[in-house]
């Protein structure tokens, strides 16, 4: 039987025209998520987290634009889709949570009634009373009793908006959630809290869902496969616990040095030595040589290929036929 992929994004390549010149902020991009399957998009703060989702939902702003690739969904490209009928599956088959959505509520309309807009725009054939009925199932699904559904935004804790906020997402039923940074603004344990409403979803859904993180206990927590990002590209994809425990990039390897251990004995900290690249001007063969502990003399003249692994890829020069 062959496997097929519910979402395979294809070489993405989502480039941002600026003054300055072009970013490429997805640069052949390439990873699957498995049906009923939690991947964490990891990787520093503008490496192409939230362009690789917005891609996905085809919702870029004005200055990006996907200059090549595919993003196959049931067996289509998005890509190559038309407005009408990405409209039908935007929000009905795949939703998101947009990064910092929490503050971006409507603050004169109950919670409730926002989220009974989204059944409207998309199912305009509900009658009312269904309408918010499904808006309180979905609500206490995620957490919230029905007696706050009336509440106006500013009367919810941030840990409420955010899943109210995957209420909306999830209230027409679609087949994958992406969830952009979803407790970023979180303390600790209210990101529990929603991190195992999140994971609850899941199950009850079967969703496939994509989390975007710059912080890798997220993933640890809840995700099953893991994509490393770095500068635009993917270095590493792989189940979390082989990655966890076999990193196989130097970049991972570095990323996962740089986080303290949530449950294992303390380690010291290490120090991604640098800065991230400008992405108008990427270094050139592995965009992270410059940085890496392990670089060869190839690494700055050669763009890694994807290696294919026990569970996923690697793209550095160390794990290539010929190289080692
Ligand atoms: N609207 C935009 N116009 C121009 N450049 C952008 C825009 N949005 C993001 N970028 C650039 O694209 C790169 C990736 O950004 P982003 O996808 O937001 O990263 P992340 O979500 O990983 O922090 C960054 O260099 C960022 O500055
Ligand atoms: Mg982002």
């Amino acid at each position: 039987m062959i496997f097929i992929a519910l979402l395979e994004i294809k070489n993405l390549k989502t480039y941002y025209n600026t003054k300055e010149g072009i970013v490429k902020a997805t640069d052949d991009v390439s990873f699957n998520l498995e049906e009923g399957q939690i991947l964490g998009l990891v990787g520093e703060s503008g490496c192409g987290k939230t362009t690789t989702s917005l891609s996905i939902m085809q919702l870029l702003p004005n200055a990006g634009s996907i200059e090549g690739g595919k993003i196959i969904f049931d067996g289509e490209d998005l890509v190559e889709m038309s407005t009408k009928k990405l409209l039908k599956i935007r929000g009905n088959e795949i939703s998101m949570v947009f990064q910092g959505a929490m503050n971006a509520l409507n603050p004169v309309h109950k919670i409730g009634d926002q989220i009974k807009e989204v059944i409207s725009i998309h199912e305009p054939k509900v009658e009312e009373e269904e309408s918010w009925d499904r808006v309180v199932a979905i609500l206490e699904k995620v957490g919230i009793p029905e007696s706050r559904a009336k509440d106006y935004p500013h009367q919810l804790s941030g840990g409420m908006k955010q899943r109210a906020l995957i209420a909306m997402a999830l209230v027409c039923n679609p087949r994958i959630i992406v969830t952009d940074e979803p407790v970023t603004a979180l303390d600790v344990i209210v990101q529990a809290q929603v991190l195992s409403a999140l994971k609850k979803m899941q199950k009850d859904f079967n969703l496939s869902m994509i989390i975007v993180t710059h912080d890798l206990s997220v993933v640890a927590k809840i995700c099953d496969t893991i994509a490393v990002m770095y500068a635009g590209k993917i270095c590493e994809v792989g189940t979390v616990k082989e990655v966890f425990t076999n990193p196989k990039h130097p970049y991972t390897e570095a990323l996962l040095g740089s986080f303290p251990s949530i449950t294992g004995p303390k380690k010291d900290l290490i120090e991604i030595k640098g800065y991230p690249p400008n992405l108008i001007y990427p270094p050139s063969g592995c965009r992270f040589h410059p940085r890496c502990h392990k670089r060869v003399e190839a690494c700055d003249k050669r763009i890694p290929l994807n290696t294919p692994t026990s569970d996923g890829y690697v793209a550095c020069l160390l794990y290539e036929d010929g190289e080692k």
